[in-house]
């Protein structure tokens, strides 16, 4: 594995192949991250989303193929993996070298709107505050690459409304790029300028989203773009009665079909 200098793309990976075994779970994927770029990675489960991040994360030695990687990388997981014994600011600087690591802390838990929280054990901490002490850990890193592996799943709709909003602003501010891998397509719509399905070892399709953030549902183009990466994960939208129809999707649908085609996106088999 290779490391990047701050230029673009961040993220270059080139015929990635791993096997565990005789199960091939990535075959010979190519991807670029752009600088500042935010990425969803989908894909059914098992398809090799966490194999990927992990790689990213250099959490997965590179035996084919190739990548270069910024130096300075942070991963989120799906569950906050705090040291129970330790306090919330320690939590946020475990590992972390250089002057002032409390101050830091501080400053980063402030970010995440935890900074009342400092001296409170793991423990007394709700699951959105403890995923938030997680973000504040990986956002004291100040990190060049960010990876996001499902980690508003664990959580309530509410609270995960709210972490996406935290999300997007801590990007807007930061401008890391992001690798988020999630089974939420509604969460890479809102969140992503282009969401990814990995399918047998590979990227299979891309989907640009290029609308402004904020984002809400209510989006031009959302369900139109919606309906296309469920039909890329293998769910038949228009299918069959009997296969389960989001109800927002049907209600959009229509307008926005009536909407001239060069407002809709553009989905690539790649
Ligand atoms: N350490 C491992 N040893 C053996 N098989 C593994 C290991 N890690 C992942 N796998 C297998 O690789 C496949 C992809 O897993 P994973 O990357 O976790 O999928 P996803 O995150 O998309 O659900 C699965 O078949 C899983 O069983
Ligand atoms: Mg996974």
């Amino acid at each position: 594995m290779k490391t990047n200098p701050r230029s673009a793309p961040d993220v270059s990976v080139r015929g990635l192949t791993r096997r565990f075994g005789a199960n091939t779970v990535l075959r010979g994927l190519d991807l670029d991250i752009e600088s500042g770029e935010f990425v969803a990675l989908l894909g059914r489960s098992g398809s090799g989303k966490t194999t990927f991040l992990r790689t990213l994360a250099g959490l997965d030695a590179v035996t084919q193929g190739e990548v270069r990687l910024p130096a300075n990388r942070a991963v989120v997981f799906q569950e906050p993996r705090l040291m129970p014994w330790k306090k919330v600011w320690q939590n946020v600087t475990l590992g972390l070298t250089g002057a002032d690591a409390r101050g830091r802390a501080v400053a980063a838990l402030k970010e995440v709107g935890l900074d009342h929280r400092l001296d409170a054990w793991p423990a007394t901490l709700s699951g959105g505050e403890a995923q938030r002490v997680a973000l504040a850990r990986a956002l004291v890193r100040e990190p060049q690459l960010l990876l996001l592996d499902e980690p508003f799943a664990a959580l309530d709709a509410l609270t995960r409304i709210r972490m996406h909003e935290l999300v997007a602003a801590l990007w807007t501010v930061h401008k890391p790029s992001v690798l988020l891998v999630t089974h939420d397509v509604d969460e890479a719509l809102l969140l992503a300028d282009r969401a990814l399905v990995l399918e047998d070892g590979r990227i299979r399709t891309e989907l640009k989203i290029t609308q402004p953030h904020p984002r809400a549902r209510a989006m031009i183009g959302f369900s139109l773009m919606r309906a296309d990466l469920l039909s890329a994960l293998g769910v038949d939208v228009d299918g069959p009665a009997g296969i389960a129809k989001p109800a927002d999707t049907v209600a959009c649908r229509v307008p926005d079909d009536a909407k001239p085609r060069r407002t809709a996106p553009v989905l690539r088999s790649v």
